[in-house]
């Protein structure tokens, strides 16, 4: 890997602002690699800033992007750590296979992640719900107007010091009419064109004083199957539930570890179909008794209400319930080190990429 000159001033003369909020601060420095003549090139370590693309380019004109999303944490950890790296290199390149871009090797992958989290060592927030969002992104580049795929493609790291995305319960609104992902198409992979599909519905929720639209299947719109930038779980008679991998919702890195966790705390966990209006029927029994969306930008949170378009809302019986804070409190537990990492999920930011070796924070 290169480092650009500039990238340690560019560290080294930011500042954090006092508020961080998520994804709105960027972290001054940036990991780059590029893809042509059938090989990616040596990754570079650059100072953050605007690319320069064609306007004629696949990405532009037909939406050839895909990303990703994970953290890495300070808190009570002595060298930063990210967490389970290598289900997103393996979500990455399942995207980028749907799309027809090049297979990124995994050691290019966990580089640019650990570099760009190493050179912004000092700006990752230390406070318990705070961390380094970093976002790999992949792109086509080539500049042709015929539909096709590019043969050049740019993988970008990059990151922001973030406060967690939401700070207390959510409310979700019933999406009847919409639709996020059909069977066959692009839902169950990370891939940009997902997310403005989804924008409409979003705002529209947002608008009516909800956090999110809850989608259901695209055929029968009877099944629940996740939110625009989460997956979505429910305690049913003392038991968890969440959709099934039906190939239409995306394979969350913080499902499967809930998941995990879950089962090890003893509590039987089923994905299956989840139909909508029995959902809601057992919410009003009070059988289920609690709701929660889960990913990495929001951890867990707490879902306090599901709301028709109509008006009609259902709300849980715990607003924040024992089992949604006991999750959380152990995910969170494992990814800021407070308790051992017992499952092997977390990564250390190897100490070479470390600018200086006798930093304090290394
Ligand atoms: C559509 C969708 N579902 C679920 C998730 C949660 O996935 P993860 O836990 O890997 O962040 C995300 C976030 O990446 C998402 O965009």
């Amino acid at each position: 890997m290169n480092i650009h000159p500039k990238a340690l001033d560019a560290i080294e003369n930011f500042e954090l602002p006092e508020k961080l909020g998520f994804g709105q601060t960027l972290a001054p420095v940036m990991y780059r690699v590029d893809y042509a003549n059938g090989r990616w090139g040596e990754g570079l370590l650059l100072p953050y800033g605007e690319l320069s693309i064609d306007p004629a380019s696949k990405v532009l004109n037909y939406a050839q992007v895909i990303f990703e999303g994970l953290k890495a944490y300070r808190v009570e950890h002595v060298q930063t750590k990210l967490f389970r790296p290598q289900m997103n290199a393996g979500r990455l390149n399942r995207s980028a296979a749907r799309m027809l871009m090049p297979d990124l090797p995994e050691s290019l992958f966990i580089e640019g992640l650990a570099a760009v989290s190493a050179y912004a060592d000092p700006l990752i927030p230390r406070l318990s719900g705070q961390s380094l969002y970093l976002r790999p992104l992949m792109f086509g580049t080539q500049p042709a107007l015929g539909l096709g795929t590019s043969d050049r493609f740019t993988f970008l790291v990059i990151a922001s010091p973030s406060e967690a995305v939401i700070a207390g319960t959510l409310r979700v609104v019933v999406e009847r009419e919409g639709t996020r992902a059909a069977r066959g198409g692009t839902g169950d992979v990370k891939v940009s064109g997902n997310y403005g599909a989804s924008l409409h519905a979003t705002m529209t929720a947002v608008d009516s004083g909800f956090n999110q639209p809850l989608w259901l299947d695209a055929s029968e719109h009877r099944y629940i199957e996740e939110l625009s930038v989460m997956n979505f779980f429910v305690m049913i008679d003392g038991e968890l539930h969440t959709p099934e991998l039906s190939g239409t919702i995306l394979p969350g890195v913080t499902r499967d570890s809930v998941i995990t966790l879950a089962r090890d705390i003893g509590i039987s966990v089923h994905e299956r179909k989840l139909e909508i209006n029995l959902l809601l029927e057992l919410i009003q029994s009070q059988q289920c008794t609690e709701a929660f969306a889960c990913g990495t930008a929001v951890i867990i949170a707490p879902i306090s209400a599901i709301g028709e378009k109509d008006g009609t809302i259902y709300e849980l019986v715990e607003e924040s319930g024992p089992i949604t804070q006991k999750l959380r409190q152990k995910l969170l537990d494992i990814q800021e080190g407070r308790v051992p990492d017992r499952f092997n999920w977390l990564l250390s930011i190897p100490q070479q990429y470390h600018p200086q070796t006798d930093s304090a924070n290394v």
